[in-house]
């Protein structure tokens, strides 16, 4: 048996493929374009494991994916290959049409080929995963009951609106063409091989560089936390047993405010490595607002808790604290997706702001 990963280089990607290969012996066809936010040093400790087979591709590339399908016939695609960071999306939106609105088209037009000529047990049992985002549901006011999976789309910037774009899609390909399909849609991750232009790990690199961390507007917004290996594992218990056409939220029950995420990450390097300067906390720096920021997220997770029994493991309390500890030990991976490109989008989004 085989699953087809879309994205596995990337931050939630990488931690899928190496939590699944952890659990199980099922091979993992790994497909990513490596843009700059893919990282096969992720990977890294898969090198010389047959369960892994890396292909360097483009989802928009239908030739590439039926021979993909052809070859490895797997019995369900995890999609998560996408661009994703919605300051990049305001500076450039055209790559997210590409590859999150015709990349996901072009995925699963050649997942429904390869599907609808499979005999009719590998038909049933056959899924197409979409991974998705909260901020499809775009912004609740303050106090405001958290996001259903019925909460209408009201996507803000362009990243949530290609997503959003991409969960009609696939919407429409299950109830058209009736397609297995099952979307989730998750909060903000945090975790190992999180790319620094994100705000947690971006704050954890600046502030051990001594360099100013950015706070957007007034700090007030809030996101819901979830630790990246609880995303994993709702995901792998929404394959397992969701039920097709589904919706599932996913969310870490952890709203916060960005300031007070900023001054925790803080407080633990205070803790875990000291600076002689003195307290990290100096280095907050508010500077100008993101436009069209949102200003809160939410997600009321019951669903996938009543019919999966899906609970996160981690308390921020833990995951932040691993998170940091894993930053601490792994300089080198952080200097490695600092070079080149990096500097140029820091520049890009800091130096007028
Ligand atoms: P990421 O930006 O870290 O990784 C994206 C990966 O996709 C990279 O490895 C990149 O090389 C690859 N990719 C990009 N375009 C591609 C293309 N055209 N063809 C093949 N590969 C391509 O993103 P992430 O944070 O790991 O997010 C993964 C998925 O989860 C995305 O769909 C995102 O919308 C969703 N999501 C992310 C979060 C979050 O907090 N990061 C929360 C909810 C949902
Ligand atoms: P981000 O990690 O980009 O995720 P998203 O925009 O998908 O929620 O940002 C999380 C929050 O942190 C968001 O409200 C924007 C804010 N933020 C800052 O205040 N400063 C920064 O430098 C960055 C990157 C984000």
């Amino acid at each position: 048996m085989t699953i087809l990963v879309t994205g596995g280089a990337g931050f939630i990607g990488s931690n899928f493929v190496l939590d699944w290969l952890a659990q199980s012996d099922e091979t993992v066809v790994n497909l990513d374009a490596l843009t700059y936010a893919g990282n096969l040093r992720n990977l890294a400790a898969l090198q010389g494991d047959t369960r892994h087979v890396f292909v360097h591709g483009n989802i928009g590339d239908r030739p590439l994916l039926d021979s993909l399908f052809a070859t490895h016939s797997p019995r369900a695609v995890l999609h998560f290959a996408a661009e994703s960071h919605v300051d990049r999306s305001i500076h450039g939106p055209g790559a997210f049409i590409k590859t999150n609105v015709e990349g996901t088209f072009t995925l699963l037009e050649a997942a429904r080929a390869h599907w609808s000529a499979l005999d009719a047990t590998a038909r049933a049992a056959f899924r197409f995963h979409h991974v998705s985002t909260d901020e499809v549901y775009g912004s609740l006011a303050p106090g405001a009951p958290a996001f259903t999976e019925t909460h209408p789309y009201e996507p803000n910037s362009p990243y949530s609106a290609s997503k959003a774009a991409s969960d009609h899609l696939v919407r429409a390909w299950h109830h058209t063409y009736g397609l297995p399909v099952l979307t989730t849609n998750c909060s903000n991750n945090y975790g190992p091989y999180h790319f620094p232009e994100k705000l947690i790990p971006l704050m954890i690199v600046n502030a051990l560089a001594g360099k100013p961390l950015p706070v957007y507007g007034d700090g007030q917004q809030i996101r819901d936390w979830l630790y990246v290996g609880d995303h994993c594992s709702a995901i792998r218990a929404v394959l397992a047993s969701g039920r097709v056409g589904e919706v599932y939220n996913i969310g870490g029950w952890n709203e916060q405010a960005n300031i007070d995420i900023v001054r925790t990450v803080c407080a633990l390097l205070d803790e875990l490595r000291p600076d002689p300067a003195g307290p990290y906390s100096r280095l907050v720096t508010y500077v100008a607002d993101r436009p069209g920021h949102d200003r809160r997220y939410a997600i009321d997770a019951r669903k996938i808790e009543r019919e999966l029994g899906w609970r996160p493991a981690e308390t921020f309390a833990s995951g932040i604290r691993k998170t940091v500890q894993w930053y601490l030990a792994h300089a080198d991976w952080v200097a490695q997706v600092q070079s080149g490109g990096y500097r140029d989008w820091v520049a890009t989004n800091y130096n007028a702001r």
